[in-house]
């Protein structure tokens, strides 16, 4: 328990940390690295690149301090973080080490602003932060360990098959490289690949969704061509290129909180734009064949039919539903988007609501939602790539 001394002088960086948390972490990661390059085996580059994991740890220093007194308030947000931590290896020896250096960087970053009061009273407040991590991933890890035909870090697999399922999007089959049947997941979750790359001299790790329904001895994974020069197609943009059937690949085993409820039978709608159409197909996929009598929407938007994923199977299940309604917006087309109205037409208010897809068309949606009065709690969703807001669900 920290000290009524400790929480105070934490809360009192608060607007500092508003100022100059990007600052802080940039420099921690700019100095984290260069003392511990094995790091960078973990880390996606892409997102150091883009200033996205910065953010997203700035952000989570500054909701700890918000949140000092009450730390249990920014526990759902500890555990989507520990499912990421988990699903790409952190380790509690690792936490020292942020320890140290964030420390360091906000030394560096505000000077002689940074009293060594501050500075150990963030030491106390680190350690318990870290503390609750570790324990939350230790428990996760040995969940993960413990379940039928689980494992922790890493496992062989190979690619069984390879579809391409459109223009810009391809599946891959995963089966364990040992002949063992997959563990059970709840629809929603991803799994972490693991590859050498020619051109990185380091390993690289990627999260993509499961975009089926649990099977007993595969994994699908469908992943989306990027441009060339987009920073964050590297790895997938490889995997289209390079990565074939009989092709051995390392893959953690599945997390992440963006699940579906599957012990529900009232109505539920999938609304996602572009490749936020995996994680829904998982759950689409699971209710057409545990609750297919249970009322369900799916809205999709996509660029147009050539980069359009997923048809045929989401309509040939649609049909054997006793309740469900499917439709696609091409935003090539005039009027190509999900509007509020559509919405209102498709989704019953009642429902819980899935929402994927890039972060502009999200905003839109969530923004839309509540413009029907739709409740927060009914509302649920997930940005790929590292958490932005600490204080979302
Ligand atoms: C991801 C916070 C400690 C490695 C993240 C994310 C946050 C975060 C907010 C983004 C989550 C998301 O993608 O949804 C923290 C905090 C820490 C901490 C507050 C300390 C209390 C560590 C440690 C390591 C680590 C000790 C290991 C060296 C990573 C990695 C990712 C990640 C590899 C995935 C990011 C990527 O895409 O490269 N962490 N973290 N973190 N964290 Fe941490």
């Amino acid at each position: 328990m920290l000290s009524e001394q400790t929480r105070s002088i934490v809360k009192s960086t608060v607007p500092v940390l508003e100022e100059h948390g990007v600052a802080i972490t940039t420099r921690f990661y700019e100095n984290l690295f260069v003392a511990h390059p094995e790091l960078l085996n973990i880390f996606n580059q892409a997102n150091q690149a883009q200033g996205r994991q910065q953010a997203a740890l700035a952000s989570s220093v500054h909701a700890a301090a918000v949140h000092i007194d009450n730390l249990e308030e920014i526990l759902p947000t500890v555990v989507q973080v520990a499912h990421k931590h988990v699903s790409v290896g952190v380790l509690p020896e690792h936490y020292p080490i942020v320890g140290e250096y964030l420390l360091k960087a906000m030394k560096e970053v505000l000077g002689d602003a940074a009293t060594d009061e501050i500075l150990e009273a963030w030491a106390e407040a680190y350690g318990v932060i870290a503390d609750a991590f570790i324990n939350v991933e230790k428990d996760m890890y040995k969940e993960t360990e413990d379940q039928e035909n689980g494992w922790i870090f890493f496992k062989d697999f190979v690619v069984a098959r390879k579809v391409k399922e459109s223009e810009v999007i391809t599946s891959f089959y995963l089966k364990p490289a040992d002949g063992s049947n997959v563990p059970p997941y709840i629809p929603g979750q991803y799994i972490s690949v693991r590859l050498t790359m020619p051109e990185e001299e380091f390993l690289v790790i990627r999260q993509y969704s499961l975009s089926q329904a649990p099977k007993p001895d595969e994994f699908r994974i469908s992943v989306k061509s990027e441009n060339d020069n987009d920073p964050n197609g590297v790895v997938s943009n490889y995997l289209h290129r390079n990565l074939n059937e009989g092709d051995p690949i390392e893959v953690s085993a599945p997390a992440g909180v963006f699940v579906l409820d599957v012990s529900k039978t009232t109505p539920v709608a999938f609304i996602s734009g572009g490749v936020g159409i995996t994680p829904m197909m998982s759950m689409f996929e699971t209710v057409a064949h545990s609750t297919p009598y249970r009322p369900t929407t799916f809205l999709h938007g996509a660029r147009n039919e050539d980069q359009h994923a997923f048809d045929t199977d989401i309509q040939s299940y649609a049909e054997k539903m006793e309740n469900a309604r499917y439709k696609t917006v091409y935003s090539d087309e005039p009027n190509g988007f999900i509007t509020r109205e559509l919405l209102e037409e498709y989704v019953d208010p009642a429902s819980d609501i899935y929402v994927c897809g890039p972060p502009r068309f999200m905003e839109i949606m969530i923004r839309e939602l509540h413009g029907l009065g739709i409740p927060e709690e009914q509302i649920h969703y997930e940005f790929f790539g590292p958490a932005m807001d600490l204080t979302m669900n």
